[in-house]
């Protein structure tokens, strides 16, 4: 039995990934401090999961979980996100999303714990120089956010090198949204700072209105373009790289997205139409940061993880519509 130890496990993706884990036999233990996520996510799913308040950066607990219970990969989702944050407070972000890693993973080689699953973004790669973006697109970042995600990505790179024994698998994800599709879960994270969750605000009337970043992109619409990803697809993408990095002791990097763009007035239009709201859209100033077009090639996880996103547009918005008024967290 592989027993893995999910680190941020009470937040958005992390949560998510261990519904997808119980229901397919594996051992879970949670370690989380509960700083973004919520207990309650993890007694949706099965209240007898092992849960422990704490930080990574508490080598005697992650000790003590390691040998209690016979951990055999950890897979890390404790990482802060919000890019603006990082940029106002850079030793926040590389406080946590660096050396805390840092630590974690030698605590593992001390352990003997040789695999490691890690959430990595988009934002490593800067601003697009090309369309579809592919796992070899230059990393440059713009941000500490993306910094501090490339920089565990090196790590991760020259331990597999210089430790044959260890290995891991990195996903950088574009962009993550909407909830578990039984509804028994789903994206809780206050205040709302993503698209999609900011729209289900608006149209349940918990926001006055959408302010829309930038109308004068060089795109058809003038509104920017990403690359949405149902949770559940990135989920399942977590436990196929891990069932591979075990069964074929192997290293990887996968880009995870659909391939498909929507600019943000479509993404508007679709979301009014599920909602049956029309909520109110104001056309605002480009917020720092943002590139026009972010969309990822899918292509190598696809072939190698026989990986398909399943899950399209609207069931990301009806999941996301589904949880925002019916959640219990
Ligand atoms: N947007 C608005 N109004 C809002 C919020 C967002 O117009 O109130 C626009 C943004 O400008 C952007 C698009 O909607 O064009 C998506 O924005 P999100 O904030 O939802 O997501 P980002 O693309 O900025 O960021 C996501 C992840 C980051 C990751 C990045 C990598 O949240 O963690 O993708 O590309 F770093």
């Amino acid at each position: 039995m592989n027993n893995v130890l999910v680190i941020g496990g009470a937040g958005y993706v992390g949560s998510h990934t261990i519904k997808l884990l119980k229901e397919k036999g594996y051992g879970v233990v949670v370690l989380d401090n509960l700083s973004k996520g919520y207990r309650e996510a993890l007694d949706c799913i099965d209240p007898t999961i092992p849960f422990f308040k704490g930080d990574l950066e508490d080598k005697v607990l992650l000790h003590k979980i390691f040998n209690q219970f016979n951990i055999n990969t950890v897979m890390h989702f404790a990482a802060f996100i919000e890019v603006g944050t990082s940029v106002k407070d850079p030793a926040l972000y590389y406080h946590n999303n660096l050396i805390k890693v840092f630590f974690l993973l030698e605590a593992m080689r001390e352990a003997k714990i040789n695999n490691f699953i890690f959430s990595s973004t988009a934002a490593i790669f800067g601003n697009p120089q090309y369309d579809l973006i592919d796992e070899s697109h230059p990393q440059l970042p713009i941000n500490p956010y993306g910094d501090s995600k490339l920089m565990v990505e090196h790590i991760l790179r020259d331990f597999s090198y210089a430790y044959p024994e260890f290995n891991y698998t990195s996903f950088r994800y574009f962009n993550a949204c909407g909830s578990d599709i039984d509804g028994k879960i789903g994206h809780s994270y206050s205040p709302a700072t993503h698209l999609l969750t900011i729209m289900m605000e608006a149209a349940t009337g918990q926001r006055e209105q959408l302010n829309i970043f930038g109308t004068d992109y060089d795109t058809p619409d003038g509104t920017c373009i990403r690359d949405y990803i149902h949770v559940t697809d990135l989920a399942e993408a977590h436990i196929l790289g891990m069932e591979r990095m075990i069964d074929q002791k192997v290293s990887d990097v996968f880009n995870l997205g659909t391939g498909n763009g929507f600019s943000v007035y479509e993404m508007v239009t679709k979301a009014k139409e599920i909602t049956g709201v029309d909520f109110k859209v104001v056309n605002a100033d480009r917020r720092e940061g943002d590139p026009a077009k972010l969309v990822a090639n899918p292509a190598k996880a696809n072939k190698i993880l026989h990986w398909n996103a399943k899950y399209g547009l609207e069931d990301m918005i009806r999941t996301a519509w589904f949880w925002v008024n019916n959640k219990t967290y």
